[in-house]
């Protein structure tokens, strides 16, 4: 159980809050952003089954970072609803003390299916990637002419299942920008929170170019001509939105700046790979390896050691540096799909 005087920062004062937790690798979707075909197709190796943290390694894992004040967990991918049985592993992580929300981040392709079986095991929020309403730039831009219908449906039966839900959606200038005010429009109507995430020079792979970001501000103008909004303060520390309300309403909308207002600052996350690799940062050239020290048969208070050490010498603010330095820092990356943002 948490321990408020085991509350940890790093150099920069950041506490430790989230445990972002990727299960799988693997992805039914090949968007452009992330997982473009030509390096994630028929020859690119995934990781195999032994590689993967079992059930049973994630649960102690996150049952030490909350001995350290995190409260919160996140599963994501890859696609996280690929990971065989996933259910089971949130019925094991909503039974720990202390664990204060549970959230997952999914593409939305099998969520209709499963979103019933993820709140009986106490699954508390989803969040919905979608990045147009077209589904011939959708198709596009998942790289698998996957269908907005299918996802749409997703996102009603979370609803209906009484998860919380919000969209998020990555604005690619020149790809779906159009898209902006036809998915700001629907999403108010079905009230639900979308939010607005800048195109990010994540991993390597995705041939990122400062052009292609649409600043928040310009999207907040675009949006604002539309139908006037007006900003909120944050629901709390660190979070990574940006909220405004439509006037007159208690609607919301979010922005997710990370490449014009870096907020570094505040950030609290903590993530892990699929195959037991810790970073600290989304932007991390290199992870720490904490799949060996689980498997050699360390104790909790030395693999707990472990973590506070690598939580107190994090220093990492790559979005303020890039800040001043775009465009894009140039060096290797880790890929989106590894640790799922
Ligand atoms: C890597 S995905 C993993 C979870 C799941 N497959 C999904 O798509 O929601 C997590 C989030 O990262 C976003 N993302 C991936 N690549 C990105 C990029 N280059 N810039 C901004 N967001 C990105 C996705 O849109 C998604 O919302
Ligand atoms: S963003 Fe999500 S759905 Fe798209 S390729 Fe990456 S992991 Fe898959």
């Amino acid at each position: 159980m948490h321990d408020p005087t085991h509350q940890i920062v790093d150099k920069l004062q950041r506490p430790l809050r989230d445990l972002r937790i990727s299960v799988t690798d693997q992805c039914n979707f090949r968007c452009r952003y992330c997982m473009p075909e030509e390096i994630f197709g028929a020859d690119y190796k995934f990781l195999p089954k032994e590689k993967l943290l079992t059930f049973e390694e994630l649960t102690r894992i996150t049952r030490i970072f909350v001995s350290l004040g995190m409260e919160k967990v996140r599963i994501t991918g890859g696609e996280p609803l690929m990971r065989r049985e996933l259910p089971k592993l949130i019925r094991m992580i909503h039974g720990i003390d202390g664990v204060k929300d549970i959230a997952m981040t999914t593409n939305g392709s099998l969520l209709a299916k499963n979103a019933q079986a993820l709140k009986e095991v106490g699954l508390h929020r989803v969040t919905v990637s979608l990045d147009s309403l077209d589904d011939s730039r959708f198709g596009k831009m998942n790289g698998r002419g996957f269908k907005v219908s299918h996802v749409l449906e997703g996102i009603e039966a979370a609803a209906a299942a009484g998860l919380k839900v919000k969209v998020n959606m990555v604005v690619q200038k020149g790809m779906n920008d159009e898209d902006v005010l036809p998915m700001a429009k629907y999403f108010r109507e079905q009230g639900h929170i979308l939010r607005f995430i800048e195109y990010m020079d994540v991993g390597n792979s995705n041939g990122w170019k400062l052009d292609q970001v649409l600043p928040g501000q310009e999207l907040v103008e675009r949006i604002h001509r539309e139908t006037p909004i007006e900003p909120l303060e944050p629901n709390h520390y660190g979070e990574v939105a940006s909220r405004y309300r439509y006037v007159g309403e208690e609607r919301e909308i979010g922005l997710i700046s990370s490449v014009t207002q870096a907020f570094c600052s505040t950030c609290t996350r903590a993530r892990l790979s699929a195959e037991g690799q810790l970073y600290s940062c989304l932007f991390a050239s290199a992870g720490t390896d904490l799949r060996s020290p689980l498997r050699e048969g360390w104790s909790d208070t030395e693999i707990r050691e472990f973590i506070v050490n690598f939580w107190s010498h994090r220093e990492d603010r790559y979005s303020e540096e890039r800040l001043s330095n775009t465009p894009g820092l140039k060096k290797k990356k880790i890929e989106m799909s590894h640790i799922g943002g």
